[in-house]
């Protein structure tokens, strides 16, 4: 079996010539006989080398929040590319997406601009270290904050079954590469526990400089945070006088313009926004609350980037947030992600399926298990073999959400009625041609 059509095998066998395993970032290799090489995009929709067109529920990993290729954005970036995009000067348009920015998530006093999540996480932490002079960082199991060493520990890629005991869990490093001295930095916990949370802030909240977390979790099924989570969390920050950084890459612009913070009502010390912020360019900012702002003005503390603000990104910027101001992208995207939400737990009780949709309208995903997940160890109990195998077979028939529950389904602004309704047909019959087969389904290997 293969998802690519005999043009897009003959496309991926060049791109094999050409870039490592045929793609640019490792999360985008789905094997040799399927990773798909895309033509083009349009509004909720993907097109393939042979013409095989998908309705596309991934986005580019969360990005495009109005639709691929929106016209608006496109004509603004067009027109900031034809005047120059880098000055190693502050310019125009940047200041503008700037002032944006902050007016439209209205708590933070000063921003900057940077290119990609991993660098605005980075530049976060280490913001968040100088400021308190403390080196120690709490993440979340399960979380995902970028590709630097500094946090590549538990993400979602981890044995959700291995972890160590939850008193004391083991932050287990997701690559080789990273100086083993980095693991002493880091310390993990599951998210959701709050006990937990107190407990460990009582033992190292003096030595502990920052917590990063997902307000949402959007690299392990869009499992959202229990009520008081959040607030503890920002609680026990304020208490021991650590940073608070919310990673908002997926979230941000996504769950709404102001993101979690407007969504979940807890602000954090540091935000890290990107992906729907761009609709797809490459941008991303750091967002600061009024006390960490000398952080950076007075110097020695450092952030850098040549790219950082250039014409093309911060055009982006403005121009899709100008898109979406008025509210109705947001209102379209509840309605369609809403409406998928209840058609796939339908089915699937109808099927007498064990499984829980989890998330959020603009982001969810489908648990194959007992229960509602509120952790990263839940995805223990998570059937990745029937999960897998059934939206392999969505993707034949052009449905394409990621072949992996842990990476949520994505809806955007231009997904319509009829994509909503063949989702759902294409859905039905995937899951009912899987259990019949559950029997003889190959296993699914973890990456
Ligand atoms: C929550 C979160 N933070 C950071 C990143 C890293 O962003 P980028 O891939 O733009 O470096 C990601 C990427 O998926 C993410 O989901």
């Amino acid at each position: 079996m293969s998802l690519q059509g005999p043009t897009t095998a003959k496309w991926f066998e060049r791109a094999r010539g050409a870039l490592v395993n045929g793609v640019s970032s490792g999360f985008r290799y789905w094997g040799d006989n399927d990773t798909l090489v895309i033509e083009r995009g349009y509004a909720g929709h993907v097109v393939d080398m042979d013409g095989k067109d998908y309705i596309d529920y991934q986005l580019g990993f969360g990005p495009v929040i109005l639709g691929h290729g929106d016209e608006y954005v496109a004509d603004a970036v067009g027109r900031a590319a034809s005047s120059g995009t880098v000055f190693a000067m502050t310019q125009r348009v940047e200041i503008e997406a700037a002032e944006k920015v902050l007016d439209v998530l209205g708590w933070p006093t000063a921003m900057r601009f940077t290119n990609t999540g991993t660098e605005a996480t980075m530049h976060a932490i280490r913001l968040a270290r100088g400021w308190t002079a403390r080196d120690l960082v709490l993440k979340f199991e399960g979380a995902y904050h970028g590709a630097h060493d500094y946090m590549l520990y538990s993400t979602a890629s981890a044995p959700a079954g291995h972890l160590g005991s939850r008193l004391r869990p083991l932050p287990i490093q997701a690559s080789s590469g990273i100086p083993d001295a980095l693991r002493a930095y880091v310390r993990t916990l599951p998210y959701n526990d709050i006990e937990l949370l107190s407990e460990f802030f009582d033992d190292h909240g003096h030595d502990l400089a920052a917590v990063i977390v997902e307000p949402m979790a959007g690299n392990f099924l869009g499992v959202l945070p229990a009520p008081g989570f959040l607030e503890e969390m920002r609680r026990l920050c304020d208490e021991h006088e650590v940073v608070l950084i919310f990673d908002e890459v997926k979230t941000g612009f996504r769950l709404g313009l102001q993101g979690a913070v407007g969504a979940f009502g807890v602000v954090p010390d540091i935000a890290t926004y990107a992906k729907a912020m761009g609709n797809g360019f490459p941008v991303a900012a750091i967002a600061l609350a009024e006390k960490m702002v000398e952080g950076w003005s007075l110097g020695g503390i450092a952030q850098a980037g040549t790219y950082s603000g250039n014409a093309v990104a911060a055009a982006a910027v403005k121009a899709t947030i100008e898109r979406l101001e008025d509210g109705s992208a947001f209102r379209r995207i509840e309605q369609t992600g809403t409406a998928i939400m209840k058609g796939l737990e339908e089915r699937l009780a109808a099927h007498g399926v064990d499984a829980a949709v989890v998330g959020h309208p603009s982001m969810f995903s489908i648990f194959m298990g007992e229960g509602t997940p509120i952790e990263f160890r839940d995805l223990a109990h998570h059937d990745a073999r029937i999960y897998n195998n059934m939206v392999y077979a969505m993707i034949e028939h052009g449905v394409a959400p990621c072949p992996d529950a842990r990476e949520p389904w994505f809806t955007c602004a231009a997904h319509t009625d009829e994509d909503v309704a063949l989702t759902l047909e294409v859905f039905e019959s995937a899951l009912e041609s899987t259990i019949a087969r559950a029997g003889d389904l190959p296993s699914v290997e973890d990456d």
